[in-house]
């Protein structure tokens, strides 16, 4: 039987030089009712698994008579991902009602015929054959990034802020073109962070017996929140469709795509859907993987030493470039264990069409299998000392065994920008890196919070200090 406890504090093992161990909340001690459960969950979707749920199993769980199927086994993961994907395409009504009033249709939570025709355009926009372009842009904004911080002069800052507008303005720029103008960029950044901090993450509806969960009360808080993103998305794309857009960029990927085949029925509504999607989930997630990536390195000054070295020998004393990235393998093995330890999407949660049966577990339609990385990464029985951090696990042609490292999802719903994704949070922080020597400051406890995305609670304060 499956417990829910209550309270999470955050660990760090000492174990001498080294090794660090990767903050991470204690599994909850007290066992908690439903409604703490929820309460708790609504706090830090991280903090109500107890130690028994870091292990490899697929457990049958009831929360208010609804049924979740936790789904922790390679085998597991496979079947709901990529094997009966027909069956678990669709995203959890949590997701689907918390995003619908910011991104309508998206990619990221449609299904069926919509997800079907649409999936293959915004593939390809973000291909990875695309990166090299988009790679110049990431450049420019990261050295000039690199420029403000060398003007701070080592006052504090939380790096968490830094790491999203710097992905923000990255994607801004490639999604929208260089002519959205900084006052409109801020606009979209600022309407998306407040619609993410107010949205409700839970549904209880859902689990009250509603299949589709109820649509989220919108306060005027949320309404003008999303109002704000929607104004600026649509001027831009009423621009491109009328020639006046940057002809690098992704929206004019789409609109062009549109012009030529309009089969395809990307109408005004779809485009600015798409285009909010690409933005939303393009940057929340690259920001906080560099976030956890300083934090990290920051307490590991061995793999630091390692990963200048490597800078060196590659690039000399000039900032590191797109064409770098592929031979920076300390740098990507850094991001690939930061991404194991803190995946940035740590819970996938998708809803049952059918009746299904796996693992032993009986799925009733309309269920919940959740897929957690969060807990996958961290098992024993797939990952030696799981919560150490050890980008050496990710060097030579070291990969991980399928389905126990997922933090770009798996399956035919894999992350479309993977490359994009990777591609600039290697590029980013071997730039940033290079530079400055950045430090969490002293006494600052560090604590992993998950509501839609997994961030340290209350952002991370810290020191960068240039080298040269
Ligand atoms: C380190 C960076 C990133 C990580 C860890 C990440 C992770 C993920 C994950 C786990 C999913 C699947 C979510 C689910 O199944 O519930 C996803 C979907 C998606 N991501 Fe990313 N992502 C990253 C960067 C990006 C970038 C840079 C873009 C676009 C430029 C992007 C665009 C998308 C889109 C459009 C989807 C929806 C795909 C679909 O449902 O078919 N992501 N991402």
């Amino acid at each position: 039987m499956f417990q829910f406890f209550e309270k999470a504090r955050p660990v760090v093992e000492d174990r001498g030089p080294g090794w660090f161990s990767a903050a991470r909340p204690l599994p909850p001690e007290v066992r908690l009712g439903t409604v703490d459960t929820l309460l708790v969950a609504r706090r830090n979707l991280l903090a109500i698994w107890p130690a028994s749920a870091y292990r490899v199993s697929v457990d049958d769980i009831r929360l208010l008579g609804r049924q979740l199927v936790l789904v922790n086994s390679p085998d597991g993961v496979k079947h709901v991902l990529a094997t009966r994907n027909d069956n678990y395409e669709r995203k959890s009504p949590q997701m689907r009602r918390a995003l619908e009033h910011l991104i309508g249709d998206g990619l990221f939570i449609s299904d069926g015929e919509t997800w079907r025709s649409r999936r293959p355009l915004v593939a390809d926009i973000v291909h990875k054959s695309r990166v090299p372009v988009f790679g110049e842009t990431m450049e420019a904004v990261t050295l000039a990034m690199a420029e403000r911080w060398a003007r701070r002069g080592g006052e504090a800052f939380d790096v968490l802020v830094e790491m999203a507008e710097l992905t923000a303005e990255i994607i801004a720029r490639t999604v929208f073109g260089n002519d959205l103008g900084a006052e409109a960029a801020h606009e979209v950044i600022e309407g998306f962070t407040r619609y993410q901090a107010g949205v409700d993450s839970l549904n209880i509806p859902y689990f009250l017996g509603f299949d589709e969960g109820l649509p989220i009360l919108r306060g005027p808080g949320l309404r003008k929140a999303a109002a704000r993103v929607d104004r600026v998305i649509r001027r831009v794309i009423d621009d491109h469709v009328a020639g006046r857009g940057d002809d690098k960029s992704m929206i004019e990927l789409l609109v062009r795509r549109q012009k030529k085949n309009p089969e395809l029925g990307l109408d005004v509504s779809a485009l600015s859907n798409e285009a909010a999607t690409i933005f939303m989930a393009g940057h929340e997630t690259t920001a906080a993987t560099l976030t956890w990536a300083w934090y990290l390195v920051a307490n590991a000054p061995w793999v630091e030493e390692a990963v200048l070295a490597e800078i060196e020998r590659v690039c000399g004393a000039r900032p590191p470039t797109v064409a770098d990235v592929a031979e920076l393998d300390w740098c990507r093995a850094v991001i690939e264990e930061t991404l194991r330890l803190y995946p940035p999407v740590p819970i996938l949660a998708r809803q049952a069409r059918e009746a299904d049966s796996f693992a032993g577990v009986e799925v009733a339609p309309a269920s919940l299998a959740v897929v957690v990385p969060w807990l996958l990464h961290r098992c024993a029985e797939l990952w030696e000392t799981p919560d150490r951090f050890m980008p050496e696990r990710f060097l030579g042609s070291q990969r991980p065994a399928p389905y126990t490292y997922i933090p770009f999802a798996a399956g035919p719903r894999i992350c479309p920008g993977l490359a994009f994704g990777l591609t600039e949070a290697i590029l980013c922080f071997a730039i940033l890196i290079q530079r400055f020597r950045v430090r969490v400051v002293e006494g600052r406890a560090v604590e992993p919070v998950c509501r839609l995305t997994l961030r340290p609670k209350g952002g991370l304060p810290v020191v960068a200090a240039a080298r040269r």
